[in-house]
């Protein structure tokens, strides 16, 4: 195991009607004057974002708002929101949504209290603060509630980069499952495979001796497998929905990614996706990850059956291990088609002929690598991407 630090600050407020206590914990953390930051309306027509306003006020506590946060969030909003803050003297962004509202407020809180442009985080300046930021969650997926990490994309060459630092982790994060109710059979699929995602980029590692974390991460894998179809079958199911909604969280603020070296090459290679054809995260990784994979699974075939066996009830071949891992990769395949997740560039509405382009957006040039269970070259992604079509 490798050494590591492991601070994960974010106080978590989990459970039904926990969304009324929102003013009270901005009271908590600081907040007088809050920006409440959110998307393209599921909030307002759920009557969230009103019980939001009226606990606010409950406490006192003076807001002004920003909707209008897209899927893969843009750039503009943010300079919007960072004007806005300023004129309006806000101490503390608070975001009601999912990955792309509370990612954009996130953005918004460095790019307040940084003279430059607040893009320079997103090509590798550190950050060293922000704008406390606070997020009520409403779809369980892409982590960033329990995570210092936000991707936003610049409209410009729509270029989608990811930034991460302690000053953007949220100070508070309210987790209702009730609240993920009304999400679409689609959305919610696609969280769930960001949140296994985000357990796969920490599994396929290098690092020895890893058993904790190995285990921790099958545990959240297994949950997934479980409670998926579940919530798909019956959207109202409570139970199954909290469980899947704090799998979201472990599966991100790094608690089973600790000790280890981690790749994240195919979360690179989706953001490509989800940039040129503005299509859902979580799809774009149904789409890599299997083909990713198939790639690179000659790295460590005992690695891929051991998650065969443990995770996918898979047989142990242990004449032909490689057998195994594959039979793992197949019923990956089958699980993200049954909760209606595209596994194809075709599926995806995705084009081969796009493909130099995506890998020359992802800037490895002809001696760059990025990843590290398999360094990959643009011509590795090249054929990743084929193995997707
Ligand atoms: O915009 P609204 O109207 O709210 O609709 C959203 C949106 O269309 C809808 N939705 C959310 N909650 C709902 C709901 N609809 C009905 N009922 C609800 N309760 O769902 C759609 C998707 O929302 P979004 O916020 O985009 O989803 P997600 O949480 O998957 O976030 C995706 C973004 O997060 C980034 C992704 O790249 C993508 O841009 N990621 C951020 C990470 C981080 N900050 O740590 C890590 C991830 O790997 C990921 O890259
Ligand atoms: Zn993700």
């Amino acid at each position: 195991m490798n050494n590591f630090n492991f601070y994960s600050p974010t106080y978590f407020v989990f459970g039904k009607d926990t969304e009324n206590k929102a003013g009270k914990y901005v009271k908590r953390f600081g907040g007088s004057k809050v920006l409440i930051h959110y998307g393209g309306g599921s909030v307002v027509r759920s009557g969230l974002l009103d019980r939001v306003k009226e606990s606010l006020k409950s406490e006192g506590i003076d807001f002004v708002e920003l909707g209008g946060v897209m899927p893969n969030p843009r750039s503009g909003l943010v300079y919007e929101g960072i004007e806005l803050c300023r004129k309006e003297a806000v101490d503390f962004v608070l975001a009601v949504g999912g990955g792309s509202s509370i990612d954009s407020a996130k953005a918004i809180a460095v790019g307040v209290k940084y003279d430059g442009d607040f893009w320079d985080f997103y090509e590798g300046k550190p950050i060293r603060e922000a704008l406390p930021v606070g997020t009520i969650l409403t779809i369980a997926a892409a982590g960033s509630e329990g995570s210092g990490d936000s991707v936003i994309t610049k409209e410009e060459g729509m270029l989608k980069r990811g930034t991460g630092g302690e000053a953007m982790r949220p100070v508070f994060s309210i987790l209702n499952p009730e609240l993920t109710q009304t999400l679409p059979a689609y959305q919610t699929a696609c969280g769930a495979t960001d949140i296994m995602a985000h357990v796969f980029e920490r599994y396929f590692t290098n690092t020895k001796e890893v058993e904790i974390t190995d285990r921790l991460c099958e545990a959240v894998l297994l949950t997934m497998i479980k409670e998926t179809p579940r919530v798909i079958a019956d959207p109202n199911n409570y139970e199954a929905r909290a469980n899947i909604m704090w799998a979201g969280m472990v599966a991100h603020n790094n608690l089973v990614g600790v000790g280890r070296d981690q790749d994240w090459s195919s979360h690179n290679i989706e953001h490509e996706l989800s940039a040129l054809y503005d299509v859902a995260h979580g799809a774009g990784l149904a789409v890599i990850f299997p083909a990713w994979m198939t790639y690179v699974m000659k790295q460590d075939i005992n690695r891929f059956a051991q998650i065969a066996v443990r995770v996918w009830g898979c047989n142990m071949n242990f004449a032909n291990p490689e057998e195994t891992a594959k039979e793992g990769i197949e019923r990956l395949k089958q699980f993200l088609t049954s909760i209606g997740m595209p596994i194809s560039f075709k599926d995806l509405g995705a084009k081969e002929e796009d493909i130099p382009l995506m890998v020359e957006k992802l800037g490895l040039g002809d001696n760059g690598t990025m990843g590290s269970f398999v360094p990959l070259t643009s011509k590795d992604v090249d054929q990743i991407y084929r193995l997707a079509l």
